[in-house]
């Protein structure tokens, strides 16, 4: 039999987190992938794979200098922004909405639109090495749908989200309660449609501002019947908290509107949380719910510092978002190195605060996105038995980008990471494999 596709055999350096706390390398590692799953992984001196007895594996032998990497997870980004990264920069939330955002998002009525970029949106976001993306679209059923099938013929690790507004929103991007609920269940129909596993429907609120109870109370259950996924905003900047308290005069707090919809469960991805209360962080937790936390866009809206440690003092699990458009860089790389350089900016304004260490930012663009989303038994590291989604990386590929005196043979695997995450793009990727289907080169 000729060496498939279905059977390959990675043979290099390998790096991964096993615990929040340390990255774990090994020097060199023998990776078995049978249809998508990883099957066998040992350490090897000589890269000896005869114990596979079967010339059907395709051999990638990982040229010097290269790692395999676990697949980035980016648990917020909205697909339809893309076009205004870069933009408005410096604006508050609620001003950069009504500037920026909300006018591009009426443009996604139009499905030729649509389509073309969301095509390009995931082909951009595989060669940054996201194999698994949370996107938001908008309120626009049929190109939200664009936005899955794009995924799903790429083949990357997907939740999509039709987006829910039925009020404080501009005419042509709101809905009527029904209508976003008919189209809410419709996209969620035509998505498993696709009967694509790795493309799956979320429920999507904007934030509460933009729903109103009835609305919020539905998706609860909607969310319920079809066991999915939740994502929206919560606690990003001080004047959306103060609007939220004023529609919501009877809620304890921001967490609670959406608690009693029935939106905070172990299967809620919550974007920013960036100014969350300690009670609201332990109800998070208590729900097991999880945070996406958005340090580049928390930056370039002014949006404030969010606390990681606290989240995880208080139990809740957290992974990285890039949030794009508020986000200016659709790579979680770029997350990674926000999230340093956020804490560290942290730290010199309160002397015992522990910035973040490479090793944790490496932990939460990978298995804590993978845990936020409950899919840690799948993606998230190399163990056997999980898919194989993967990087391949070069962080000595472009000379022009991190321009070095140094030969890679005098850097540890573990320096070879901190060159990643500390000077990386995504010119580093070389590969990106998704349940072993190469998806980007
Ligand atoms: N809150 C409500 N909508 C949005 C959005 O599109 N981006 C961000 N960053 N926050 C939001
Ligand atoms: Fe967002």
């Amino acid at each position: 039999m000729s060496p498939s596709d279905s059977f390959l055999v990675f043979d290099g350096p390998l790096v991964h987190s096993l615990s929040r706390d340390a990255i774990t390398a090994v020097e060199r590692a023998i990776v078995v992938v049978e249809n998508g799953k990883i099957t066998d992984i040992r350490e090897s001196d000589t890269g000896d794979v005869s114990f596979l007895n079967s010339d059907q594996y395709k051999l990638k032998k990982l040229a010097n200098g290269q790692f395999l990497c676990p697949g980035f997870v980016d648990l917020h980004t909205h697909a339809p922004q893309f076009p205004n990264q870069g933009l408005g920069m410096g604006l508050p939330l609620l001003d950069w909405l009504d500037k920026y955002t909300f006018p591009l998002e009426m443009r996604y009525k139009d499905e030729n639109f649509a389509k073309k970029v969301y095509h390009d949106v995931v082909k951009s976001t595989l060669k940054s090495g996201t194999t698994t993306a949370c996107y938001y679209g908008t309120i626009h059923r049929q190109s939200t749908t664009h936005l899955a099938k794009a995924a799903s013929q790429l083949g990357q690790r997907a939740l999509v989200g039709k987006v829910n507004m039925n009020r404080n929103s501009p005419a042509n991007l709101v809905e009527s309660t029904d209508s976003s609920l008919e189209d809410t269940e419709s996209f969620i129909k035509d998505v498993k449609a696709f009967e694509n596993p790795l493309v799956e429907p979320v429920i999507t609120p904007r934030f509460a501002i933009a729903c109103d109870t009835k609305l919020l109370r539905e998706l609860g259950d909607l969310a319920a019947k079809y066991n999915l996924h939740v994502q929206t905003h919560i606690s990003e900047n001080v004047d959306e908290i103060a609007y939220t308290k004023e529609l919501f005069p009877d809620a304890e707090s921001y967490a609670q509107v959406y608690d009693s919809a029935g939106l905070l469960t172990d299967k809620t991805i919550l974007g920013h949380g960036v100014h969350l209360t300690d009670d609201e962080e332990k109800l998070i937790a208590k729900r097991g719910s999880a945070v996406a936390h958005c340090p580049n866009s928390n930056t370039w809206l002014r949006s404030g510092i969010c606390d990681v440690r606290r989240l995880w003092r208080n139990g809740v699990k957290i992974g990285l978002g890039t949030d794009v458009g508020a986000g200016s860089v659709a790579s979680i790389i770029d997350a990674m190195r926000s999230a340093l350089a956020t804490s560290t900016n942290k730290s010199f304004f309160s002397a015992d605060y522990q910035p973040l260490t490479f090793h944790e930012v490496f932990y939460l663009a990978t298995l804590g996105g993978a845990e936020a989303l409950g899919k840690e038994e799948f993606i998230g590291n190399f163990e056997v038995g999980k898919d194989f989604d993967a990087l391949v990386v070069d962080v000595e590929k472009s000379q022009d980008q991190t321009p070095s005196t140094f030969t890679y043979e005098e850097h540890s695997i573990l320096e070879r990471v901190q060159k990643l995450i500390f000077c990386g793009d995504n010119r580093n990727i070389t590969d990106v494999y998704v349940r072993g289907r190469l998806v980007s080169t």
